[in-house]
C-alpha cells in the first residue's frame, strides 16, 4: 500500500480572472488529504472516506458521474490512461480540508491519488506531470478550470501561476494569514458559470474587471518580493470579485469587519458564494479572529507549508 497526501490553500489574489488567463498568487496551506492506494486481486475500485464509500469496477471509472467521488474516479482513469496500465484498488480518503469551501479539497484530492496509484503501480511521474493530471481531473469535472489549486497541491509554498505561459513561479515570503470560513458550501462550477454569463452579456465592463484583477495580482507579487504590504489590494481585489458577483453578505460582512479590527486587508477567497475570507494580520491578529467569528464564521489562523504533494511512511 502507498500513502501520499497534498496540502489545501488559500488564493491570496486573481481567482476568477485566473480562469480567463490571468495570473493568480496563491498558498498552500497545512492542512492536508491523506488517500492510501493499495492494488486489489479483481478489478473493482473501492473508495472509502468521510463522505461515505463507493464500489465500481475499472471499465466504469470515466464515467460522468455526478457523485462525491468523481473527482478521485478521474483521477485514478487518467493514470490508468497515462501508464496505459490498469488494475482494482482499495482506496481510502481522509481529509483535514473542508470540502466545498474554497480552500482546495478537491484539488487535494486528486493530486494526492495521482501520486499514491501512480507509486503503487511502481511508476514515479513527476511533480509537473501530477500538476498537469491533475488539471485535466478538474477540467474533466468542471468544464473550465484554471490550474491554479492542482498546482499549488502539488507544488506547495507560494506561487505565482501564469496560465498563459503554462507556467508557475515559487514566490518566497512569509504571510500572516486569518481565514474565516462561513461555514456555508457551494459550487466552484456554478460560481464559475455565473462569472461566464456575466461576461458573455457585459462583454466589455466584465473584460475590464478581470483585467484588472490581473493587474493588481501582479502588482501584488512585485510588492510581496519586496517585502511590502499588500492588504490594499487585497480590499480592492475583493471590492471587483463583488462586482463580479461571487460574493455573499456574510462574506462581506466579515471582510469589512476584519478591516475593521485591524487586519491590513481582508477579500473573499475562493470562488466565493460562502466558503472562506481571508484576512492579511501583520499584527492584531487575536482581534480580527473575533471580529470574523463574530459575523458568524469560524476563525483559524493559517499556517503556510512548503510541502506540496509528498508520500508518507507506511
Ligand atoms: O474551488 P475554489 O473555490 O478554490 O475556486 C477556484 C478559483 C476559481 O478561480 C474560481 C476557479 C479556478 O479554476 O481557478
Amino acid at each position: 500500500m502507498v500513502t501520499a497526501s497534498a496540502p489545501g490553500k488559500v488564493i491570496l489574489f486573481g481567482e476568477h480572472a485566473v480562469v480567463y488567463g490571468e495570473p493568480s498568487l496563491v498558498a498552500a496551506l497545512d492542512k492536508r488529504t491523506y488517500v492510501d492506494a493499495a492494488t486489489r486481486e479483481d478489478n473493482k475500485i473501492n473508495i472509502v472516506s468521510a463522505l461515505g464509500s463507493d464500489t465500481s469496477t475499472v471499465g466504469e471509472l470515466r464515467g460522468d458521474t455526478e457523485d462525491d467521488f468523481r473527482y478521485v474516479k478521474r483521477a485514478i482513469a487518467l493514470v490508468f490512461e497515462r501508464l496505459n496500465e490498469s488494475a482494482g484498488f482499495d482506496i481510502s480518503i481522509r481529509s483535514d480540508v473542508p470540502p466545498a469551501s474554497g480552500l482546495g479539497s478537491s484539488a487535494s484530492v486528486s493530486i494526492a491519488t495521482i501520486m499514491a496509484v501512480s507509486e503503487e503501480l511502481g511508476v514515479k511521474l513527476d511533480r509537473k506531470e501530477i500538476a498537469e493530471l491533475g488539471h485535466k481531473v478538474e477540467l474533466g469535472v468542471q468544464g473550465s478550470a484554471s490550474p491554479t489549486d492542482t498546482s499549488i497541491s502539488t507544488f506547495g509554498g507560494v506561487l505565482f501561476v501564469k496560465p498563459k505561459e503554462n507556467e508557475v513561479e515559487q514566490i518566497e515570503v512569509d504571510l500572516s494569514l486569518v481565514v474565516g470560513y462561513t461555514g456555508v458550501e457551494r459550487s466552484t462550477k456554478f460560481l464559475v458559470d455565473r462569472v461566464r454569463r456575466l461576461r458573455e452579456e457585459y462583454p466589455d465592463i466584465v473584460g475590464h474587471l478581470i483585467r484588472d484583477i490581473g493587474k493588481l495580482t501582479r502588482e501584488a507579487k512585485h510588492m510581496l518580493v519586496r517585502g511590502d504590504d499588500v492588504g490594499m489590494l487585497m480590499n480592492v481585489n475583493h471590492g471587483l470579485l463583488e462586482a463580479l458577483g461571487v460574493s455573499t453578505e456574510q462574506l462581506s460582512r466579515a471582510v469589512y469587519a476584519a478591516r475593521q479590527a485591524g487586519a491590513s486587508g481582508a477579500k473573499l477567497t475562493g470562488a466565493g458564494g460562502g466558503g472562506c475570507m481571508i484576512a492579511l494580520t501583520p499584527k492584531n491578529q487575536d482581534a480580527v479572529m473575533r471580529a470574523v467569528d463574530g459575523c458568524g464564521c469560524k476563525s483559524f489562523y493559517s499556517v503556510i507549508t512548503r510541502d506540496g504533494v509528498r508520500l508518507e511512511e507506511t
